[in-house]
């Protein structure tokens, strides 16, 4: 399905929808040159993940080339909290692949705030443009932590979080009550202005009514997906036959 220049790919099985956007990656990582990737926290990228620690183990695919930087964090999480995102991504792919320390990009969720807004700007515009950005999507339409309402000129910022998002994260934290209620995240545009391909994963039937509001075709500031609708070139990979 295309809409605007969003092309849906639909997949019956997980394993294939996983490969799939693991080939578009490959693609960046096999020219060997000098990349920018923008990454996702959360369950839905764990199984790509693996795929990228299997074909460096397997196949040498190297990120010595590659820079990378992450999308949000939670307030008040140092980076060696367990339930952070920088230690989820360690645990799940940077422990496990070459790519070098000083290319990881990471907004500080106990920096203050006002500090942190301008060095992770600072650094992307550094960096230049990403060239794959990688996202999921919440429950509630939000991308990065730009949840409902979060205007499209938005940079990087700090979030109260949505009781959706609390209630749907909450349950990685041993302790419900645990979890930060505010992140920092990316902003809209930091996202759509600076990448030049982005790549959407929607696993599963919760994602539904916001991979809907998408092929509406109508940007609604209510379902920040829907701000995809404005970029160039956006790959959405589902399981959620549309
Ligand atoms: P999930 O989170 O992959 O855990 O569903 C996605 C998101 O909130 O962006």
């Amino acid at each position: 399905m295309k809409i605007r220049n969003i092309n849906i790919s639909y997949f019956k099985n997980l394993n294939d929808a996983n490969e799939y956007a693991f080939e578009l990656f490959r693609r960046e990582l096999d020219t060997l040159k000098e990349k920018n990737f923008c990454l996702a926290t959360g369950s839905t990228p764990v199984d790509l993940y693996k795929l990228f620690v299997k074909s460096f183990n397997e196949k040498q695919t190297t990120w010595k080339n590659i820079t990378s930087f992450n999308l949000d964090e939670y307030i008040g999480l140092e980076p060696n909290n367990k339930f952070s995102f920088r230690y989820f991504m360690d645990s799940n792919l940077f422990n496990y692949i070459d790519i070098q320390k000083e290319n990881i990009n990471f907004l500080s969720g106990t920096s203050n705030p006002e500090q942190e807004i301008v060095r992770y700007e600072k650094e992307m515009d550094k960096a230049g443009p990403f060239d794959i950005t990688l996202l999921g999507v919440g429950k509630n339409g939000h991308i990065a932590f730009n949840e409902p309402g979060t205007p499209r000129e938005s940079k990087t910022h700090i979030i109260d979080l949505t009781d959706s998002t609390i209630k749907a994260n909450e349950i990685y934290f041993d302790n419900p009550n645990d979890m930060p209620r505010q992140g920092i995240t990316m902003g809209i545009d930091s996202i759509i202005s600076r990448s030049k391909k982005i790549i959407l994963i929607a696993f599963g039937e919760s994602k539904r009514e916001a991979l809907e509001a998408l092929i509406s075709n109508k940007v609604n500031m209510n379902y920040p997906i829907t701000y995809l609708l404005e970029h160039n070139d956006v790959e959405v990979i589902t399981d959620i036959k549309l």
